[in-house]
């Protein structure tokens, strides 16, 4: 099996209390039980209404969710495909609690597959209800103990200005507000990195002094450290003296990794090809390896050195090829049949060559894909390719959603 295929999202051993719940519930009765028993049991700030599925996914379509969300689907015709639909807006630390009336195994199971939570037959006796909330806010051991991570995805220009960092920014904007996903943008070029001034935010020293000092991560650190772009869209970049030495290695990133795995579908590494050894333990240590060139003879050369040494490790993940037009054609080059039998794997996705929209977009602090050019097209099919859709069965199910997004 190429890809990695463990789960890829959390169960949020760490979710707390105070981070509150939310229910949509069909009936006057499960209502008033929930408004009861909620606030005493610690969630003061949980928000219980009248209504099902529907009503959840309208609402948390463009709002942060709570950490435990219970819907009711006892009159909700396609319950499986509408927990479908709530799974691809479902940010990683919800945990979700579905309530019907429905005493049926069959159902039971599909449910658990999907991975909500808890599915519970009303009336619910209270102390079923107490289990079932305690254990999608992490009070108690989740069911299902497998964790679910976000997926890490490395960006690596096999040269500079072959359009790396333009590549993780529209993929990573895209996967955040066409896919809905929550989306880390990491900036591994701590000296002369450049997605914050793409997004027109400003560095701060924070991502230097965790990456500089990994036993210091931790969510108040990283907190501090991360910048928004957009609700769904986070930035992590630094901007050391022009003459700093390279402070870390591949462990660090790892450790910082595992931490935003918990929190982000995706995390994008825009990696620094300044220090190589580190470049390339960030590039193996990924899920997904973007690999972005273009059709210049150095490139190709170096292309197949990088996939070859990818090969050779023992797991293999996913390794995508991205072939970026950002140089005007001067009608010599290679052609692609030469490229990839040279480079020995396929051009998985070609970006079109667009200079002026690219530089209008990085004049105004805004990444191209919020417009609908070519090139964004060909960031949608990548974002696609990271979500998986093209492979995707024509019944998902939930964790397939959450998977990596
Ligand atoms: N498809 C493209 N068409 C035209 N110009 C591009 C394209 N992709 C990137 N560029 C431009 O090339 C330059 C280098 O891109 P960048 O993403 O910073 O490369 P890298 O991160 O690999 O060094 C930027 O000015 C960018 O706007
Ligand atoms: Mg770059």
């Amino acid at each position: 099996m190429p890809v990695r295929n463990s789960l890829e999202i959390v169960t949020f051993p760490n979710a707390e209390k105070s981070a509150g719940a939310a229910a949509y519930v069909a009936d006057k009765e499960t209502e008033k039980q929930l408004k009861d028993l909620l606030p005493k049991w610690g969630y003061s700030n949980s928000q219980i209404r009248r209504g099902s599925l529907p009503e959840a996914i309208r609402d948390y379509t463009d709002k942060a969710m709570p950490t435990v969300l219970i819907v009711d689907i006892s009159k909700v015709a396609l319950p499986l495909s509408d927990l479908q639909a709530l799974a691809d807006i479902c940010p990683p630390q919800v945990n979700v609690v579905v309530l019907g009336t429905r005493d049926n195994v069959g159902l039971y199971r599909d449910l658990m597959e999907i991975g909500v939570t808890d599915y519970l037959v009303k009336p619910v006796p209270s102390d079923l209800l107490y289990r079932a909330v305690a254990r999608a806010s992490g009070q108690i051991a989740a069911r299902n103990a497998e964790p679910r991570v976000g997926k890490s995805v490395a960006v690596y220009g096999v040269r500079g200005g072959v359009g790396a960092t333009t590549t993780a920014l529209n993929t990573g904007w895209l996967l955040a507000n066409h896919h809905n996903r929550q989306v880390m943008l990491a900036d591994l070029n701590l000296t002369c990195g450049t997605l914050a001034l793409e997004l027109g935010l400003e560095p701060t020293s924070g991502l230097a002094e965790l990456l500089t000092d990994p036993d210091r991560i931790d969510n108040v650190f990283v907190d501090r450290a991360t910048l928004e772009a957009e609700e769904k869209l986070k930035l992590l970049a630094s901007e050391t003296e022009i003459d700093a030495a390279h402070t870390y290695d591949g462990a660090a990133v790892a450790r910082l990794m595992q931490h935003l795995r918990s929190r982000y579908h995706f995390i994008i590494h825009d990696i620094d090809r300044s220090a190589p050894a580190t470049a390339m333990t960030v590039l193996k240590n990924a899920d997904v390896r973007l690999l972005v060139m273009d059709t210049s003879l150095a490139a190709v050369r170096d292309a197949a050195r990088i996939l070859k040494f990818l090969k050779s490790e023992a797991e293999e993940k996913k390794t995508l090829l991205v072939l970026n037009r950002s140089r005007a054609r001067s009608g010599v080059e290679l052609p692609i049949e030469k490229i990839t039998q040279f480079v020995d794997h396929q051009i998985d996705i070609t970006i079109p060559f667009d200079k002026k929209k690219l530089a209008v977009a990085s004049m105004n602090a805004e990444p191209v894909a919020r417009a609908k050019v070519p090139i964004t097209d060909a960031y949608l099919k990548l974002a696609s390719e990271l979500i998986g859709q093209r492979e995707k069965p024509a019944r998902s199910n939930w964790l397939s959603g959450l998977r990596g997004g």
